[in-house]
C-alpha cells in the first residue's frame, strides 16, 4: 500500500467507525481494476479517433447513430465481460453487514456494483444495459427492427432506439439525484472514490456533504478536482484501499452483528 495512504488510512478508519451514515460516491476508477477503461482514459484502437464527450451526447448520436450505437455495444461487451473487483465487493459486504449505514451513489453505468451485490445503487447516469426510444414513442413504436451494427428502429416512423444512459447536457433522473443529495446532506462521512470530480451535478454531492458538515475523503490513484475539499486523501487503487478501510469499520458503540 502506498506509504502516504497508510497514515491517512488509520485516521480515516477512525472516522468510519464513528460515522452512523456514510455516503459513497464512485466513478469509473473503481472499475479500472476490473479492466473497464475509465471515461477519460485514452480510448484505444478504432475508438481512439473519436471524442467520448461527442459520442455520449444526443447530438452525437443523431449525427452518427450507427457509430455511437457501435461504441455503446463495444462498451457493453467490455462491461459484460468484466467482473467486480475487491473494491466493489468491499462496498457490498459492508452494506450487508451494517444495513442502512451506507448509501452507494455511482456515476458508473457498468453494473459492477450491482453484480457485486450492492443494493440499492443510486445510478446517477443510468445503466449501459438499458435502452429507450430516442424520440417520444408513438403507437407504432412497438417493434424494434435492427440492422446489423445499427441501432434498432421503428419501421413505421423511423424512431431510433438509443442507450438508456444519461448523456452530456441531459438531466439526471430526478428521484435518484434527490436521494443522492439527501444522502450527501445527512451523512457524517463521504467517500469519493475513483472519480475525476469533473462532472456536475455528481461532483457537487461532495461539496454538499462538506457544506453540511460531513468529513470528505477522496480515494484516487491520482489528483482529482475534489482533493481540494477533502479532509483526507488516500492515494492508491480503490481495489486495495476500500477493503483495507471497510474491513475495519466496527462503529463505536455498535455491536458487531453475528
Ligand atoms: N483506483 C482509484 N481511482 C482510480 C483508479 C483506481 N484503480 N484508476 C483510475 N482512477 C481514477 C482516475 O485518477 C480518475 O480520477 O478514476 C478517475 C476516473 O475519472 P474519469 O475517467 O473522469 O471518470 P469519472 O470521474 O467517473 O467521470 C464522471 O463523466 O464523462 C462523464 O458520464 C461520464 O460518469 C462519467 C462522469
Amino acid at each position: 500500500m502506498p506509504d502516504d495512504a497508510q497514515g491517512n488510512l488509520t485516521e480515516v478508519s477512525a472516522w468510519l467507525r464513528e460515522a452512523r451514515h456514510i455516503a459513497v460516491l464512485t466513478g469509473a476508477g473503481v472499475s479500472a481494476e476490473s479492466g473497464v477503461p475509465t471515461f477519460r482514459d485514452a480510448q484505444t484502437g478504432y475508438w481512439a479517433q473519436f471524442d467520448p464527450q461527442d459520442m455520449a451526447s444526443e447530438a452525437g448520436f443523431r449525427a452518427a447513430p450507427s457509430r455511437v450505437w457501435a461504441w455503446y455495444e463495444h462498451r457493453r461487451a467490455l462491461a459484460q465481460s468484466a467482473q467486480p473487483n475487491a473494491g466493489h465487493h468491499a462496498l457490498a459486504a459492508f452494506a450487508q453487514r451494517w444495513p442502512g449505514r451506507l448509501t452507494l451513489i455511482t456515476q458508473n453505468v457498468d453494473g459492477l456494483h450491482q453484480q457485486a451485490g450492492s443494493e440499492p445503487v443510486l445510478c446517477l447516469h443510468g445503466n449501459l444495459l438499458d435502452n429507450r426510444w430516442l424520440d417520444v414513442p408513438r403507437d407504432c413504436c412497438r417493434m424494434e427492427h435492427a440492422a446489423a451494427g445499427s441501432p434498432p428502429y421503428c419501421d413505421r416512423c423511423g424512431n431510433l432506439v438509443r442507450p438508456g444512459v444519461v448523456w452530456f447536457g441531459e438531466p439526471l433522473p430526478l428521484a435518484t439525484l434527490d436521494a443522492a443529495q439527501r444522502a450527501a446532506q445527512s451523512c457524517a462521512l463521504m467517500l469519493v472514490v475513483g472519480t475525476s470530480g469533473a462532472v456536475y451535478p455528481a461532483a457537487g454531492l461532495a461539496h454538499r456533504a462538506r457544506a453540511a458538515g460531513a468529513r470528505v475523503v477522496v480515494i484516487n490513484t491520482a489528483p482529482s478536482e475534489l482533493d481540494a475539499i477533502a479532509h483526507a486523501v488516500l492515494r492508491g487503487p480503490s481495489a486495495q484501499l476500500l477493503p483495507a478501510l471497510l474491513g475495519t469499520a466496527n462503529p463505536v458503540g455498535m455491536s458487531n452483528p453475528a
